[in-house]
C-alpha cells in the first residue's frame, strides 16, 4: 500500500508517493517557497508559507498520481534542519523562522562558548555553537525581540510546523532535534542541565521520537486541506540529512554516502554515539532508532560549479567537456571552493574561494579543470574526517554528480575508493517515505526496507591515477 514522504526544502516542498512493495515511485510533486533576507546575512521564511506549499504539493501529488488520498497508508516528514520556529499558546508563529543559512548569530555563538568549552559542546551536542543552529537563533530572539521571546509557548523545527498543521502535535525526531544544540546526543533526550544553565524553559520543546514512531494522525481540518484521509498516521521522520541518508540506504554502521548537490555532504552511520568529533566533523542522532551519524559538509560543491558556469557562460556539459580536454592536475592550477565560507574542516563562514598557481600560459579550461579538482579535494578532506582512520570500502553517491561519468570517475580517483550509484534519486523525500513504510516498527524493519528498496546500480572503481601527492599540496595551500 502506498506511503507518502514530504520534504520541506529551503526552495520548496516535495511530496512523493512510494509503493514500498515494488519500490516504485508512483508520483511526485513540488511547490516552491520564498526566502527573505531583510538584512545582509539574514535568512528567514514564513511558516505559513511552508504549510501553503505543503498543502499544494500534497494535494497535487494526490490529484496527479494514479492513487487516491484514501490509499496513502502513512506519511513521513523530512525537512531543512535547524530553523528556529517560534509559536505562541494558540500555535501561531510569533515571527518568521530564522533558517539554517542565517549568519546573524556569531555573538550568541561566542556567548555559548563562555558557558561550555568547545570540547564539551562537541562531546555532548556533537558540534560547537555555529551560526544557523537553532539555539543561537533562540538566544538572538531573547536579546533582540524580548516581546516575542516572552510569548514563546513552543519551539519547533521547520518540518514539525507541518506536523503541527497535519496532526496538531508538537513533536520531533531525534535527528532534527540534534541540530538544535539542545539535545544530549548519547542519551537521546533534551539536555536539561544546559537548559537550566541558559534559563530556558524545557516545556517549550517538542516531544522526542525515533524516526519511524507514529507521532499523530491527520486531523479532519488537515484532510480537507491536503486531500489526505483523516486519521492517516504521520511518523516522526528526520531532518533532511538523516532522511537523505535513509534515502541512500545508509542505515547500517560502516555504510557511507556522498550527496552532491549545491553542497557536498559525506555521511556515515554508526551504532555508537561519536565521542567528541574533531573540528569540522559534526555528529547527530540518526533517524534509524538508536543509531547516530557523522557528517562532513563542503558548502560549495555543485554550487562552485554553478558559480563557474555563471562566470563563464558555459553550461554544465560544456564545462565537463572543457575539463576533460585538460590533463589531470590542470598544469598546476588549483582552486579552493570556499565561495560561501566552509564548514568542513574549517568551520569558518568568513573563508573565501581562490585560484592558485596561475601563469600566463594558462587558459580558461585549466581553471575549469581546477574547479572540478578543487571540489573533489575538498570532499576528500571531508571524507578523511568522516573515516577517522577506518577506511570505508565504498561510498554511495547521489545528487548531480551521478549524471556525469567524468565527475564520478574524478571522485573515485580522488577518494581512491569505489563510488556507487543507486536506483533512487529522491533523497530526503524518499527517505521520509521509507520511514513511513515502517510506521511504528523498530530499526531492523527499517534496515530491511532500505536493503530491499535501495540498491547499487553502477560501481566506479578508482583508477591507478593516485592524486594523493597533489591533494597534499592542495591542502597545504592557505585556506
Ligand atoms: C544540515 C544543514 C542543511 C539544512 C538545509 O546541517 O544545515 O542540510 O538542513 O538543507
Amino acid at each position: 500500500m502506498p506511503v507518502m514522504g514530504v520534504d520541506l526544502g529551503t526552495g520548496g516542498v516535495r511530496a512523493v508517493v512510494l509503493d514500498p512493495d515494488s519500490g516504485e515511485l508512483i508520483a511526485s510533486a513540488t511547490a516552491s517557497i520564498e526566502s527573505h533576507h531583510p538584512h545582509p546575512g539574514w535568512s528567514q521564511q514564513a511558516p505559513q508559507d511552508w504549510w501553503r506549499a505543503a498543502c499544494e504539493a500534497i494535494s497535487k501529488v494526490i490529484t496527479d498520481g494514479p492513487m487516491d488520498g484514501r490509499d496513502i497508508q502513512a506519511v513521513g516528514l523530512s525537512g531543512q534542519m535547524h530553523g528556529c520556529t517560534l509559536i505562541d499558546a494558540a500555535d501561531q508563529p510569533l515571527r518568521p523562522a530564522i533558517l539554517w543559512n542565517d549568519q546573524r548569530t556569531q555573538p550568541q555563538c561566542e556567548v555559548l562558548l563562555n558557558h561550555r568549552s568547545e570540547q564539551d559542546w562537541r562531546r555532548v551536542q556533537g558540534k560547537p555553537p555555529m551560526t544557523g543552529l537553532t539555539l543561537p537563533s533562540l538566544l538572538w530572539v531573547r536579546e533582540n525581540e524580548p516581546d516575542v521571546f516572552a510569548n514563546i509557548s513552543g519551539l519547533l523545527l521547520p518540518k514539525d510546523w507541518i506536523r503541527l498543521q497535519l496532526t496538531g502535535d508538537r513533536a520531533t525526531d531525534m535527528g532534527d532535534a540534534s541540530g538544535t544544540l539542545l539535545l544530549d546526543l548519547e542519551r537521546r533526550r533534551w539536555d536539561n542541565a544546559l537548559l537550566e544553565q541558559l534559563q530556558l524553559n524545557p516545556d517549550v520543546l517538542p516531544r522526542l521520537h525515533e524516526g519511524p514512531d507514529i507521532t499523530g494522525e491527520v486531523t479532519q481540518a488537515a484532510a480537507a486541506q491536503t486531500r489526505l484521509r483523516a486519521c492517516t498516521p504521520v511518523v516522526a521522520g528526520g531532518g533532511d540529512q538523516q532522511a537523505g541518508g535513509i534515502g541512500c540506504g545508509i542505515c547500517l554502521p560502516g555504510r557511507a554516502s556522498l550527496n552532491l548537490g549545491t553542497s557536498g555532504v559525506v555521511f556515515a552511520a554508526s551504532d555508537t554515539c561519536p565521542q567528541s568529533p574533531p573540528r569540522g566533523l559534526h555528529a547527530f542522532c540518526h533517524s534509524v532508532p538508536d543509531q547516530w551519524h557523522v557528517m562532513g559538509v563542503v558548502l560549495s560543491a555543485g554550487g562552485a560549479l554553478r558559480w563557474w558556469s555563471d562566470v563563464t557562460g558555459c553550461n554544465y556539459d560544456e564545462l565537463v567537456a572543457e575539463a576533460q580536454g585538460v590533463e589531470s592536475g590542470a598544469q598546476g592550477v588549483m582552486f579552493k571552493p570556499y565561495l560561501t565560507g566552509e564548514r568542513t574542516p574549517h568551520e569558518n563562514p568568513a573563508l573565501t574561494g581562490a585560484f592558485h598557481g596561475l601563469r600566463l600560459s594558462h587558459e580558461r579550461p585549466h581553471m575549469t579543470r581546477a574547479v572540478f579538482e578543487g571540489v573533489a579535494f575538498a570532499l576528500r578532506e571531508a571524507l578523511e574526517l568522516v573515516e577517522d582512520g577506518t577506511p570505508l570500502p565504498s561510498l554511495r553517491c547521489t545528487g548531480g554528480a551521478t549524471q556525469s561519468p567524468f565527475w564520478l570517475q574524478l571522485i573515485a580517483d580522488t577518494f581512491q575508493r569505489q563510488v556507487t550509484t543507486i536506483n533512487v534519486h529522491d533523497g530526503s523525500a524518499l527517505g521520509a517515505a521509507v520511514l513511513a513504510s515502517v510506521a511504528g516498527q523498530k530499526a531492523p524493519a527499517l534496515q530491511q526496507a532500505c536493503e530491499r528498496l535501495i540498491q547499487d546500480t553502477e560501481h566506479v572503481p578508482p583508477r591507478h591515477d593516485d592524486l594523493t601527492e597533489r591533494f597534499d599540496r592542495w591542502r597545504s595551500l592557505p585556506a
